[in-house]
């Protein structure tokens, strides 16, 4: 293929991707839906042992409802490292048709092998889901009360640079070209969905973060979207700021309080979140809600920690950030009472607990017992 051609067959594909968007079902009426499907998948390194936590937990906070067949916990086999390789496929097809069956999906981390690895150049299992589901957006939220800190995080989950990451061009031995993409449906619903939360509880601060100065054409298109969105919320204080300044601005005690809803675009909230979630206390400790029409998958915002696995102490993998996920995932559901009732128990744990991720301290089964006993 020619570059030509392969530019060519990207418009295409991102052309058929926005029709395709256009069609979009909406999200379920949770609370009138007879019967959920909650799909649990393990992943890959700390991933089993968190799971296994977070498994234990739900059954024992949601037993009246898997009892009675209202609510499924299913586990959804097949997303891991060495079976994506065997199959070559980043989601193989007989796992993406069982995800694709439930109503909801919590998801352990997996693991993307990197370039030199030595290892198949698969695309991340995470990018290939958000884009199959159409997961939208990411929403992380970071709270440290004690410093009157409360931010919710909405990171577009299907664009930017995510969305052609695995089909750059290497041009020759000189040069490479990664493509970055914005669309006007992408980043207006998940303007909307920010401005929305932003309404609905209680007018929070809007602040949208883009490097619009430099990436003009998509970065600019994404902005003025963002601003076109907020015109229909003049209640909503907005502001914009370019991203380097926004991670100094975040460890900024004078500024940093004033922030509540963060819109940002992919890779830019890719990397801010972790500087968030870093901020409250550590990538452990934070969880994160892919949301799209049909589907939402509910995650940790951490990977799969390959070296704590290799130093021999994922025993101490902290599953905190995969149960906050599934407090998202309960409160999306609209079971907010059971949402609340574990966000307690997690609060407690956090107290209680002491899981630097290094070895020492609590392991994942001391925090499940935990939270299981506040239940
Ligand atoms: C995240 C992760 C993923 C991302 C990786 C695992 C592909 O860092 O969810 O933030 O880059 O989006
Ligand atoms: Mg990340």
């Amino acid at each position: 293929m020619t570059y030509q051609e392969h530019f060519e067959q990207i418009v295409r594909d991102q052309l058929a991707r926005v029709e395709a968007m256009k069609e979009a079902q909406a999200a379920p009426d949770f609370a009138a839906k007879e019967k959920i499907i909650i799909g649990t998948i393990d992943g890959d390194g700390i991933g089993p042992i968190i799971m296994d936590s977070a498994r234990q937990i739900l059954e024992k906070l949601l037993a009246e409802d898997i009892a009675s067949g209202r609510i499924e916990l299913r586990p959804i086999e097949g997303l891991t490292i060495e079976n994506r390789i065997e199959k070559m496929q980043t989601v193989p097809a007989d796992v993406l048709a069982a995800i694709k069956e439930c109503d909801l999906l919590l998801k352990g981390p997996t693991t993307t092998p990197g370039k030199g690895d030595g290892r198949p150049n698969l695309e991340s299992a995470n990018v290939t889901l958000r884009r199959e589901l159409d997961l939208f957006a990411n929403v992380r939220p970071v709270a440290i009360p004690e410093q009157g800190i409360d931010w919710i995080f909405y990171r577009e989950n299907t664009e930017g640079e995510y969305a052609l990451g695995s089909r750059g061009v290497e041009i020759n031995d000189d040069i490479s070209i990664d493509f970055k993409v914005t669309t006007t449906i992408g980043t207006t619903r998940l303007a909307r969905a920010a401005f929305e939360y932003a309404k609905n509880n209680g007018n929070k601060n809007v602040s949208i973060v883009t490097k619009a100065n430099i990436m003009k054409k998509t970065d600019g298109k994404f902005l003025s979207l963002c601003m076109d969105v907020a015109k229909d919320y003049p209640d909503i204080k907005v502001d914009d700021w370019y991203v380097d300044i926004m991670a100094a601005n975040l460890i900024n005690p004078l500024f940093n309080k004033n922030f509540n809803v963060v819109i940002l675009p992919n890779l830019y909230g890719d990397i801010i979140t972790d500087e968030a979630a870093q901020i409250q206390g550590g990538v452990g400790t934070a969880g994160s809600a892919n949301i799209g029409g049909r589907y939402a998958m509910f995650e940790a915002i951490h990977g799969s920690a390959p070296r704590m696995v290799a130093d021999g102490i994922a025993e101490y993998a902290n599953p905190a950030s995969l149960c906050r996920a599934a407090v998202m995932m309960l409160r999306h559901a609209a079971m907010a009472e059971k949402a609340s009732k574990l966000e307690q128990a997690l609060d407690l744990a956090a107290d209680a607990l002491d899981m630097p991720g290094d070895g020492t301290g609590n392991t994942a089964a001391d925090f499940t017992d935990f939270v299981l006993k506040q239940l």
